[in-house]
């Protein structure tokens, strides 16, 4: 404990959350989990988190007004709980631009593509029909533009001939659970951080060989 603050929110499973709670509770890690705030009253995530006795929240997007009305709640219950930096993972709402500018440099999204490549929703169908090699994920600071924003860290995966949208995810998913928890142990220790709308980082930068996909023979 003595990390920084963090505010989980979600709608659904929760694979994302699981693999920043085990990370959180590894030694010295920078950041604690304090409070998981789902849209949906049945996200899987929710159970996830209370077995491990993190705080839940139910904020159900269905019983507000409009959208302003959704993140004033969540806004006030974040700050209820003193939340320094909120981490969306899996969340399917989009948040208003007040909202966005409230949290801004203080809020942090993981998406399943090499973004700025295939923002949006149905990712995986169209990176397939377009004959894409290689695809992935990326963490990055959320700006009001969807799925906009400095990026933190992103992981490639090669797409297979035989990829249905549902292995592509797999394999996404697999790496997405990877890059979360460094992309937030760098945010919250600070070897990450903002230059203007660029993230630099202070450690940690290497060459890798590069991806090939297919490899080479
Ligand atoms: C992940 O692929 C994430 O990138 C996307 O929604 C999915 C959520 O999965 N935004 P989970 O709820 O973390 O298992």
């Amino acid at each position: 404990m003595g990390g920084k603050r963090i505010g989980v929110l979600i709608s659904g499973r929760g694979s994302n959350l699981a693999a920043l709670i085990d990370a959180c509770a590894t030694r010295d890690f920078p950041a604690d989990i304090v409070l998981v705030i789902s849209n949906r009253p049945d996200a899987g995530g929710l159970q996830i988190a209370q077995s491990t006795g993190i705080q839940t929240r139910t904020v159900d997007h269905t019983e507000y007004a409009d959208r302003e009305a959704f993140d004033a709640e969540i806004d006030r219950v974040l700050r209820e709980h003193d939340v320094e930096l909120v981490c969306l993972a899996g969340f399917m709402r989009l948040l208003a631009p007040g909202f966005v500018e409230a949290w801004r440099d203080r809020l942090i999204n993981i998406h399943p593509s090499l973004l700025p490549a295939y923002p949006g929703v149905n990712i995986h169908e169209r990176v397939i029909d377009d004959g894409v090699r290689i695809s992935g994920c990326t963490v990055h600071y959320v700006r009001t533009a969807m799925d906009s924003g400095p990026i933190v860290a992103q992981a490639a995966v090669p797409v297979l001939s035989g990829d249905t949208a549902e292995t592509l995810a797999a394999r996404v998913l697999a790496a997405e659970h990877e890059i979360y928890p460094q992309a937030l142990r760098m945010v919250a220790d600070g070897t990450a951080r903002l230059s203007g709308e660029r993230v630099v980082f202070s450690a940690r930068e290497s060459e890798a060989a590069p991806l090939f996909s297919p490899p080479l023979s």
